[in-house]
Protein backbone atom coordinates (compact mmCIF):
# COMPACT_ATOMS: atom_id res chain seq x y z
CA UNK A 1 0.00 0.00 0.00
CA UNK A 2 2.76 2.10 0.66
CA UNK A 3 4.58 2.16 -2.93
CA UNK A 4 1.13 3.35 -4.22
CA UNK A 5 0.80 6.19 -2.25
CA UNK A 6 3.96 7.37 -3.38
CA UNK A 7 2.95 6.43 -6.37
CA UNK A 8 -0.01 8.60 -6.78
CA UNK A 9 1.41 11.11 -4.27
CA UNK A 10 3.45 12.89 -7.07
CA UNK A 11 6.10 15.18 -5.00
CA UNK A 12 6.80 17.58 -8.15
CA UNK A 13 9.57 20.26 -7.91
CA UNK A 14 7.00 22.61 -7.95
CA UNK A 15 4.73 21.07 -4.92
CA UNK A 16 8.63 20.82 -3.07
CA UNK A 17 9.36 24.07 -3.59
CA UNK A 18 5.41 25.67 -2.47
CA UNK A 19 6.28 23.20 0.71
CA UNK A 20 9.43 25.03 1.20
CA UNK A 21 8.14 28.78 0.92
CA UNK A 22 5.42 28.45 3.17
CA UNK A 23 7.95 28.24 5.31
CA UNK A 24 8.34 32.03 5.01
CA UNK A 25 5.25 33.64 5.88
CA UNK A 26 6.45 37.32 3.80
CA UNK A 27 6.01 34.62 0.58
CA UNK A 28 4.17 35.93 -2.42
CA UNK A 29 5.12 32.87 -4.62
CA UNK A 30 7.56 34.93 -6.07
CA UNK A 31 10.70 32.43 -5.88
CA UNK A 32 8.18 30.08 -6.92
CA UNK A 33 7.79 31.26 -10.62
CA UNK A 34 10.79 31.99 -10.53
CA UNK A 35 12.28 28.58 -9.67
CA UNK A 36 9.49 27.69 -12.59
CA UNK A 37 10.85 29.60 -15.25
CA UNK A 38 14.11 27.69 -14.93
CA UNK A 39 13.14 24.68 -14.25
CA UNK A 40 10.69 25.71 -18.02
CA UNK A 41 14.53 26.37 -19.23
CA UNK A 42 16.06 23.22 -18.40
CA UNK A 43 13.13 21.06 -20.06
CA UNK A 44 13.73 23.16 -23.07
CA UNK A 45 17.37 22.42 -23.11
CA UNK A 46 16.97 19.03 -22.30
CA UNK A 47 14.87 18.45 -25.49
CA UNK A 48 16.91 20.23 -27.69
CA UNK A 49 20.21 18.49 -26.63
CA UNK A 50 18.24 14.88 -26.67
CA UNK A 51 17.86 16.02 -30.76
CA UNK A 52 20.99 17.55 -31.54
CA UNK A 53 21.64 15.55 -33.65
CA UNK A 54 19.34 15.13 -35.47
CA UNK A 55 18.10 18.96 -35.45
CA UNK A 56 21.27 19.91 -36.59
CA UNK A 57 22.46 21.85 -33.36
CA UNK A 58 25.48 20.11 -33.59
CA UNK A 59 28.93 22.24 -33.87
CA UNK A 60 29.82 25.72 -33.50
CA UNK A 61 27.76 29.33 -33.71
CA UNK A 62 30.35 30.81 -35.50
CA UNK A 63 30.89 33.49 -32.53
CA UNK A 64 33.36 33.63 -29.78
CA UNK A 65 31.84 34.49 -26.60
CA UNK A 66 33.99 36.78 -24.03
CA UNK A 67 35.75 33.69 -22.28
CA UNK A 68 37.23 33.78 -25.66
CA UNK A 69 35.55 30.31 -26.20
CA UNK A 70 33.93 29.22 -29.93
CA UNK A 71 30.15 28.94 -28.97
CA UNK A 72 28.67 26.13 -29.87
CA UNK A 73 25.08 26.31 -31.68
CA UNK A 74 23.18 24.82 -27.61
CA UNK A 75 25.41 27.31 -26.38
CA UNK A 76 23.97 30.11 -27.57
CA UNK A 77 20.39 28.73 -27.99
CA UNK A 78 20.40 28.02 -24.31
CA UNK A 79 21.53 31.14 -23.25
CA UNK A 80 18.41 32.74 -25.41
CA UNK A 81 16.27 30.84 -23.98
CA UNK A 82 17.06 31.58 -20.12
CA UNK A 83 17.25 35.61 -21.02
CA UNK A 84 14.09 35.44 -21.92
CA UNK A 85 12.07 33.22 -19.85
CA UNK A 86 14.20 35.08 -16.86
CA UNK A 87 12.97 38.42 -18.24
CA UNK A 88 9.36 37.90 -19.29
CA UNK A 89 8.63 36.30 -15.75
CA UNK A 90 9.34 39.54 -14.52
CA UNK A 91 10.73 38.25 -10.89
CA UNK A 92 14.68 38.91 -12.03
CA UNK A 93 16.26 42.73 -12.27
CA UNK A 94 20.17 41.71 -13.03
CA UNK A 95 21.12 38.39 -15.03
CA UNK A 96 24.48 37.31 -15.44
CA UNK A 97 25.29 34.54 -18.32
CA UNK A 98 28.27 32.90 -19.35
CA UNK A 99 27.53 33.66 -22.86
CA UNK A 100 26.89 37.23 -22.62
CA UNK A 101 29.98 39.59 -21.67
CA UNK A 102 28.08 42.25 -19.63
CA UNK A 103 25.09 41.75 -16.59
CA UNK A 104 21.82 42.27 -18.23
CA UNK A 105 19.89 44.70 -16.67
CA UNK A 106 16.05 43.78 -17.12
CA UNK A 107 13.41 46.21 -18.56
CA UNK A 108 12.05 48.45 -15.66
CA UNK A 109 8.73 47.34 -16.61
CA UNK A 110 9.65 43.58 -15.42
CA UNK A 111 11.56 43.66 -12.81
CA UNK A 112 11.81 41.33 -9.85
CA UNK A 113 13.49 41.21 -6.85
CA UNK A 114 15.96 38.32 -7.65
CA UNK A 115 19.35 38.50 -9.35
CA UNK A 116 20.10 35.16 -11.40
CA UNK A 117 23.85 34.14 -12.73
CA UNK A 118 23.67 30.90 -14.78
CA UNK A 119 26.26 29.06 -17.01
CA UNK A 120 23.21 28.24 -19.76
CA UNK A 121 25.56 25.36 -20.82
CA UNK A 122 27.77 23.41 -19.14
CA UNK A 123 30.32 21.20 -20.35
CA UNK A 124 30.15 22.50 -24.05
CA UNK A 125 33.19 20.48 -25.12
CA UNK A 126 31.05 17.29 -24.51
CA UNK A 127 27.87 18.14 -26.70
CA UNK A 128 28.81 17.01 -30.02
CA UNK A 129 30.20 13.51 -28.81
CA UNK A 130 27.08 12.79 -27.11
CA UNK A 131 28.46 12.92 -23.10
CA UNK A 132 26.50 14.37 -20.61
CA UNK A 133 26.42 18.42 -19.90
CA UNK A 134 24.23 20.44 -18.00
CA UNK A 135 22.65 23.95 -16.60
CA UNK A 136 24.45 25.24 -13.19
CA UNK A 137 22.60 28.76 -11.83
CA UNK A 138 22.27 31.13 -8.51
CA UNK A 139 19.98 33.32 -7.29
CA UNK A 140 20.43 36.30 -5.00
CA UNK A 141 18.26 38.60 -3.60
CA UNK A 142 18.72 42.77 -5.05
CA UNK A 143 20.25 44.94 -2.18
CA UNK A 144 17.96 47.67 -2.93
CA UNK A 145 14.89 47.52 -5.40
CA UNK A 146 15.47 51.50 -5.77
CA UNK A 147 18.75 51.11 -6.88
CA UNK A 148 19.61 48.22 -9.31
CA UNK A 149 23.43 48.09 -9.93
CA UNK A 150 26.48 45.78 -11.09
CA UNK A 151 27.24 45.54 -7.00
CA UNK A 152 23.89 43.51 -7.37
CA UNK A 153 25.60 40.94 -9.68
CA UNK A 154 28.81 40.75 -7.82
CA UNK A 155 28.04 39.87 -4.11
CA UNK A 156 29.73 36.71 -2.49
CA UNK A 157 28.51 33.06 -2.42
CA UNK A 158 27.22 33.64 1.45
CA UNK A 159 25.15 35.87 0.31
CA UNK A 160 23.54 33.22 -2.58
CA UNK A 161 19.55 32.26 -1.71
CA UNK A 162 19.46 29.19 -3.66
CA UNK A 163 21.37 27.30 -6.36
CA UNK A 164 21.18 24.30 -8.52
CA UNK A 165 21.71 22.60 -11.62
CA UNK A 166 20.42 20.73 -14.18
CA UNK A 167 22.46 17.65 -15.72
CA UNK A 168 21.24 16.41 -19.36
CA UNK A 169 22.30 12.55 -19.20
CA UNK A 170 20.44 9.24 -19.22
CA UNK A 171 17.95 10.75 -17.14
CA UNK A 172 17.32 14.74 -16.50
CA UNK A 173 17.88 15.47 -13.51
CA UNK A 174 17.64 18.80 -11.40
CA UNK A 175 19.14 19.58 -8.32
CA UNK A 176 18.58 21.68 -5.54
CA UNK A 177 18.79 24.03 -2.71
CA UNK A 178 16.67 27.06 -0.88
CA UNK A 179 19.46 26.74 2.20
CA UNK A 180 17.55 23.95 3.73
CA UNK A 181 19.91 20.83 2.70
CA UNK A 182 19.93 19.36 -1.60
CA UNK A 183 17.14 17.45 -3.01
CA UNK A 184 17.25 15.48 -6.58
CA UNK A 185 14.10 15.64 -9.22
CA UNK A 186 13.93 13.68 -12.47
CA UNK A 187 11.92 14.31 -15.34
CA UNK A 188 9.40 11.83 -15.92
CA UNK A 189 9.12 12.87 -19.61
CA UNK A 190 5.29 11.35 -20.21
CA UNK A 191 4.53 13.88 -17.44
CA UNK A 192 6.92 17.00 -18.66
CA UNK A 193 7.47 17.11 -14.39
CA UNK A 194 10.29 16.62 -12.49
CA UNK A 195 9.44 14.24 -9.70
CA UNK A 196 11.16 13.83 -6.24
CA UNK A 197 13.59 10.92 -6.44
CA UNK A 198 16.35 11.98 -4.61
CA UNK A 199 15.67 13.31 -0.94
CA UNK A 200 17.60 15.30 1.19
CA UNK A 201 21.07 14.25 -0.62
CA UNK A 202 24.72 14.01 1.83
CA UNK A 203 27.72 13.52 0.31
CA UNK A 204 29.37 10.71 1.93
CA UNK A 205 32.07 12.24 4.51
CA UNK A 206 35.22 10.65 2.69
CA UNK A 207 35.58 9.33 -0.61
CA UNK A 208 37.88 6.88 -3.05
CA UNK A 209 37.00 9.06 -6.36
CA UNK A 210 39.53 12.01 -7.37
CA UNK A 211 38.64 14.22 -10.24
CA UNK A 212 40.87 16.82 -12.10
CA UNK A 213 42.05 16.96 -15.83
CA UNK A 214 45.72 15.19 -14.85
CA UNK A 215 46.29 16.86 -18.27
CA UNK A 216 47.31 19.76 -16.03
CA UNK A 217 49.59 18.50 -14.27
CA UNK A 218 52.93 19.37 -15.54
CA UNK A 219 51.77 23.12 -14.61
CA UNK A 220 50.32 22.17 -10.82
CA UNK A 221 51.15 23.80 -7.82
CA UNK A 222 52.89 21.72 -5.19
CA UNK A 223 50.21 21.08 -2.81
CA UNK A 224 47.90 20.09 -5.42
CA UNK A 225 50.82 17.46 -7.02
CA UNK A 226 51.10 16.25 -3.39
CA UNK A 227 47.80 15.59 -2.94
CA UNK A 228 47.22 13.57 -6.01
CA UNK A 229 50.18 11.98 -5.27
CA UNK A 230 48.64 10.49 -2.12
CA UNK A 231 45.50 9.05 -4.19
CA UNK A 232 47.84 7.18 -6.53
CA UNK A 233 50.59 5.72 -3.81
CA UNK A 234 48.53 5.96 -0.72
CA UNK A 235 51.30 5.99 2.07
CA UNK A 236 48.96 4.54 4.96
CA UNK A 237 48.58 1.11 3.05
CA UNK A 238 45.35 2.40 2.10
CA UNK A 239 43.98 1.48 -1.78
CA UNK A 240 44.53 4.02 -4.35
CA UNK A 241 41.80 6.12 -4.99
CA UNK A 242 39.77 6.03 -8.52
CA UNK A 243 40.44 8.79 -11.39
CA UNK A 244 36.80 9.97 -12.63
CA UNK A 245 36.98 12.81 -14.93
CA UNK A 246 34.09 13.64 -17.62
CA UNK A 247 35.15 17.05 -18.27
CA UNK A 248 31.48 18.34 -17.31
CA UNK A 249 31.32 20.03 -14.31
CA UNK A 250 27.80 19.39 -13.51
CA UNK A 251 28.85 15.41 -13.97
CA UNK A 252 31.73 15.27 -11.62
CA UNK A 253 29.87 17.13 -9.32
CA UNK A 254 26.87 14.85 -9.36
CA UNK A 255 29.03 12.08 -9.19
CA UNK A 256 30.76 13.65 -6.24
CA UNK A 257 27.56 14.48 -4.59
CA UNK A 258 26.10 11.01 -4.50
CA UNK A 259 29.33 9.05 -4.47
CA UNK A 260 31.72 10.95 -2.54
CA UNK A 261 35.56 11.89 -3.24
CA UNK A 262 36.65 15.58 -4.44
CA UNK A 263 36.42 17.28 -7.92
CA UNK A 264 39.20 19.83 -7.98
CA UNK A 265 39.98 22.41 -11.50
CA UNK A 266 43.44 24.06 -9.18
CA UNK A 267 45.39 27.11 -10.33
CA UNK A 268 47.87 26.04 -12.74
CA UNK A 269 51.28 28.04 -14.24
CA UNK A 270 49.04 28.81 -17.34
CA UNK A 271 45.49 29.62 -15.40
CA UNK A 272 46.92 31.01 -12.26
CA UNK A 273 43.01 31.52 -11.39
CA UNK A 274 42.06 28.12 -12.11
CA UNK A 275 39.64 27.86 -15.07
CA UNK A 276 35.95 27.80 -13.75
CA UNK A 277 33.89 30.78 -13.49
CA UNK A 278 33.30 32.26 -9.82
CA UNK A 279 29.66 33.66 -10.14
CA UNK A 280 27.75 30.67 -11.93
CA UNK A 281 30.06 27.52 -11.45
CA UNK A 282 31.93 27.85 -8.42
CA UNK A 283 29.23 29.60 -6.40
CA UNK A 284 26.14 27.46 -6.95
CA UNK A 285 28.63 24.11 -6.79
CA UNK A 286 29.92 25.43 -3.96
CA UNK A 287 26.78 26.34 -2.27
CA UNK A 288 25.35 22.56 -2.96
CA UNK A 289 28.10 21.28 -1.36
CA UNK A 290 27.89 22.74 1.87
CA UNK A 291 24.40 22.11 2.02
CA UNK A 292 24.75 18.36 0.92
CA UNK A 293 27.37 18.48 4.32
CA UNK A 294 31.18 18.58 2.08
CA UNK A 295 33.46 21.67 1.93
CA UNK A 296 34.34 24.05 -1.14
CA UNK A 297 37.39 25.70 -0.96
CA UNK A 298 39.79 27.76 -2.92
CA UNK A 299 43.56 26.81 -1.78
CA UNK A 300 43.47 30.07 0.23
CA UNK A 301 39.57 30.29 1.37
CA UNK A 302 36.03 28.92 1.83
CA UNK A 303 34.63 29.90 -1.85
CA UNK A 304 31.08 30.86 -0.42
CA UNK A 305 33.30 33.84 1.39
CA UNK A 306 35.18 35.28 -1.92
CA UNK A 307 33.59 38.58 -3.22
CA UNK A 308 33.81 38.71 -7.40
CA UNK A 309 35.37 41.46 -8.89
CA UNK A 310 34.64 40.85 -11.95
CA UNK A 311 31.69 39.52 -13.93
CA UNK A 312 33.84 36.38 -15.38
CA UNK A 313 36.23 36.30 -12.65
CA UNK A 314 37.64 32.96 -12.19
CA UNK A 315 38.94 30.67 -9.12
CA UNK A 316 40.60 27.53 -8.73
CA UNK A 317 37.98 25.45 -6.66
CA UNK A 318 38.19 22.08 -4.79
CA UNK A 319 34.71 20.73 -3.84
CA UNK A 320 33.95 17.67 -2.19
CA UNK A 321 33.63 15.23 0.79
CA UNK A 322 34.69 16.86 4.04
CA UNK A 323 36.97 14.55 5.03
CA UNK A 324 39.05 14.85 2.08
CA UNK A 325 38.68 18.69 1.34
CA UNK A 326 40.57 19.07 5.07
CA UNK A 327 43.46 16.95 3.02
CA UNK A 328 43.75 19.43 0.56
CA UNK A 329 43.68 22.39 3.46
CA UNK A 330 45.99 21.11 5.56
CA UNK A 331 48.28 20.95 2.27
CA UNK A 332 47.87 24.26 1.57
CA UNK A 333 48.43 25.56 5.17
CA UNK A 334 51.75 23.83 5.57
CA UNK A 335 52.97 25.31 2.24
CA UNK A 336 52.56 28.99 3.42
P1 LIG B 1 31.60 25.40 -20.09
O1 LIG B 1 31.34 24.32 -21.07
O2 LIG B 1 30.35 25.97 -19.46
O3 LIG B 1 32.51 26.49 -20.64
O4 LIG B 1 32.35 24.75 -18.83
C1 LIG B 1 33.36 23.84 -19.07
C2 LIG B 1 34.12 23.63 -17.80
C3 LIG B 1 33.49 22.63 -16.85
O5 LIG B 1 32.27 22.13 -17.31
C4 LIG B 1 34.49 21.51 -16.75
O6 LIG B 1 34.66 21.09 -15.43
C5 LIG B 1 35.78 22.14 -17.26
O7 LIG B 1 35.39 23.18 -18.16
C6 LIG B 1 36.64 21.17 -17.99
O8 LIG B 1 37.82 21.87 -18.34
P2 LIG B 1 39.04 21.07 -19.02
O9 LIG B 1 38.52 20.60 -20.34
O10 LIG B 1 40.13 22.11 -19.10
O11 LIG B 1 39.40 19.95 -18.08
MN1 LIG C 1 31.98 27.84 -22.07
MN1 LIG D 1 30.60 25.68 -17.34
MN1 LIG E 1 28.86 27.01 -20.39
Amino acid sequence: HQADTNRTDLMTITRFVLNEQSKYPESRGDFTILLNTIVLGCKFVCSAVGKAGLAKLIGLAGETNVQGEEQKKLDVLSNEVFVKALISSGRTSVLVSEEVGEAIFVPQSHRGKYIVVFDPLDGSSNIDCGVSIGTIFGIYMIKNEAKVSLEDAMQPGNQMLAAGYCMYGSSCTFVLSTGNGVNGFTLDPSLGEFILTHPNIKIPRKGNIYSVNEGNAKNWDEPTTKYVQKCKFPQDGSPPKSLRYIGSMVADIHRTLLYGGIFMYPADIKSPHGKLRILYEVFPMSYLMEQAGGQAFTGKRRALDLVPRELHERSPIFLGSYDDIEQIKELYASSK
